[in-house]
């Protein structure tokens, strides 16, 4: 045998033991944390390999892992208030995804719906996630990037529940004096180029935040309030799992968060604005809006954080 040969197949092979290892493959923990079942979609973006499951049911209190294909994009939400119907159809109040089924098979959610946006391994191996309230808002969420490498790695999402407190044009009831189930964007409310970003506002130059978009922006620093909302709005990670939570309790996430100084410019917490429900006995979804100093709530915080703690920890 041709000794260039052997010494050039064994660099090769010892090559190959040194490479770093191939693209990451990511999972996604979703834990259900609301009071109700939700039942997650999944939409994955053009070109993207699809997922093993594309929408089932989670139980409040549970969670499921799926292994997410390297390089995958799309985005993920919750339906609530599903149920299936006597002719064998499914549909959901909100985040609905009009397959009639559990499984969105490619429909996107109708909203208004609190979306989680993922583009995995992207530019410079990357992944790029955020959490949007461009198309509205029905839950509170949480995205908590896990043991990654690289990037900021801050967690993002929508800690307060916004369904009480959304302004009244733009509050989505079930029913008609039923409790709000969801809130509007003001491009959909009202289908202004204005607020949609859209014809003559269509570049970030033309296109800044309103007095709607600003309500969500208050409310959830971190979050993506209108299209061109980039800068503060789009969080990086390299190789990381991420953990996904559905109505997160707002306090403790500020605490195991806040932990780490992750260095992203805006507080993951509006702590000025406290949004307190008004009915926790019920399980009613409507909640105040109450303004106040953080310090007035320190009492409730501290002991939100006593009843909770046990719960985050094992995540
Ligand atoms: C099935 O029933 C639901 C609830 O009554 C209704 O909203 C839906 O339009 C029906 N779908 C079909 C295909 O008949
Ligand atoms: C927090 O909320 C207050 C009141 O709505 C607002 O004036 C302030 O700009 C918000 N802070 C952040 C970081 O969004």
């Amino acid at each position: 045998m041709d000794h260039r040969l052997l010494i050039s197949a064994t660099f090769i092979s010892l090559l190959s033991l040194t490479l770093p290892p191939e693209a990451h493959s990511a999972s996604f923990k979703l834990i259900n944390r609301c009071r109700r079942t939700i039942w997650p979609g999944f939409l994955s973006g053009a070109n993207s390999p699809p997922l093993s499951s594309t929408g089932f049911e989670l139980r409040t209190g549970k969670s499921r892992t799926l292994t997410i294909p390297k390089s995958w994009s799309g985005r993920l939400w919750a339906r609530t208030l599903c149920a299936h119907h006597s002719n064998q159809t499914f549909s959901c109040v909100t985040g609905d995804c009009g397959s009639g089924k559990v499984e969105c098979a490619g429909g996107g959610a109708a909203p208004p719906t609190t979306l989680a946006e993922f583009t995995l391994n992207g530019a410079g191996g990357l992944d790029f996630y955020d959490v949007s309230l461009v198309d509205g808002y029905n839950l509170p969420m949480l995205i908590l990037p896990k043991g990654g490498s690289g990037g900021g790695c801050s967690a993002t999402g929508c800690l307060v529940d916004l369904n009480g407190a959304c302004p009244a044009d733009l509050r989505v009831a079930r029913g008609t004096h039923g409790p709000s189930v969801a809130c509007k964007s003001a491009c959909e409310a009202f289908g202004d180029p204005r607020y949609c970003c859209s014809e003559a506002y269509a570049t970030p130059d033309t296109c800044g935040p309103s007095v709607y978009s600003l309500f969500f922006k208050h409310a959830c620093p971190r979050a993506y309030s209108f299209a061109y909302d980039d800068k503060t709005s789009t969080y990086t990670c390299a190789s990381a799992d991420y953990v996904i939570i559905f109505c997160p309790p707002p306090y403790t996430s500020q605490k195991l968060v806040g932990a780490r100084k992750d260095g992203a410019p805006l507080p993951l917490v509006n702590k000025t604005t406290m949004y307190i429900a008004t009915d926790h006995s019920s399980g009613a979804l409507s909640s105040g809006l109450v303004q106040r100093h953080f310090t007035a709530c320190a009492a409730s915080i501290l002991s939100a954080l006593l009843l909770f703690w046990p719960i985050i920890l094992p995540l």
